[in-house]
C-alpha cells in the first residue's frame, strides 16, 4: 500500500539519491551521455533536491513524497505561482520521479493527482509540468492525468551575464 504524504526535511538524502538516479537514466538513456563525465559542480546543482531547492520546495507545502514500508520510493516537487497565461495561480511541476522497481503500479499517477487536488483546493486553476517530449513514460502519465499536450517549449537565458 503507498502512503503519499507532505515532503519533509529528513526525506533529503533519500529523495536526493533517488533524483539523481533518475536524471542519471534520462542523461544516459535519451541524451546519451556518460554520467562520470559530468563536472561535480555541475551535478551538484541538478534537480529540484539541491540543498536551497528541496527547502524551498519543502517550505512551500505543494511537494511530496510516495512510501512503501516506509521507504521512499517517488517525489514530487511542485509550488505554486501568481499568474502564468493570464491564469491566476498555477501549479507548477517541476519534476516528479518514481523508484524503477516501483513503476507501473499507479504511483506517479496518485502523486501527480494529489499534488493536482491540493492546489485545486488552494484555488488554483491549472497544473503546468516539466516533461521531456521523448519521456514517453512521462508522457503517457500526463495524458492520463488528463494534461493538453500541443508540443510547446519554454526557452531559458540564464541572467547571470546578461546586459
Ligand atoms: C514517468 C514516471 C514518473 C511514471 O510513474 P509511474 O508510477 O510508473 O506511472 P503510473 O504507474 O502511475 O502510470 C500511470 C499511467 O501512465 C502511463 N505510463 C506510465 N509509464 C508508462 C510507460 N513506460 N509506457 C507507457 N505508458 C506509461 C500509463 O498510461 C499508465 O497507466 P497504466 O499503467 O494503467 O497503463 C516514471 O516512469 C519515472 O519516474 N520516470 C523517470 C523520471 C521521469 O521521467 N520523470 C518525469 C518528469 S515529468
Amino acid at each position: 500500500m503507498v502512503e503519499i504524504r507532505k515532503l519533509k526535511d529528513n526525506d533529503k538524502p533519500q529523495v536526493r539519491t533517488l533524483e539523481l538516479f533518475c536524471i542519471r537514466e534520462y542523461l544516459e538513456g535519451s541524451l546519451q551521455k556518460n554520467w562520470d563525465d559530468l563536472p561535480p559542480d555541475l551535478m551538484e546543482q541538478l534537480g529540484a533536491s539541491t540543498k536551497d531547492s528541496f527547502d524551498f520546495y519543502r517550505e512551500g507545502g505543494m511537494s511530496y513524497v510516495a512510501l512503501e514500508k516506509g521507504q521512499i520510493v517517488a517525489f514530487l516537487f511542485s509550488q505554486i505561482i501568481r499568474h502564468v497565461n493570464n491564469i491566476e495561480k498555477v501549479l507548477w511541476v517541476e519534476n516528479m520521479g518514481v523508484h524503477p522497481d516501483h513503476r507501473r503500479k499507479g504511483v506517479g499517477l496518485k502523486l501527480l493527482r494529489r499534488a493536482a487536488s491540493d492546489a485545486k483546493k488552494k484555488g488554483a486553476k491549472a497544473v503546468q509540468s516539466v516533461v521531456m517530449p521523448d519521456a514517453k513514460d512521462a508522457v503517457m502519465l500526463h495524458k492520463k492525468v488528463g494534461f493538453f499536450m500541443d508540443g510547446r517549449k519554454f526557452a531559458f537565458l540564464d541572467l547571470e551575464n546578461f546586459k
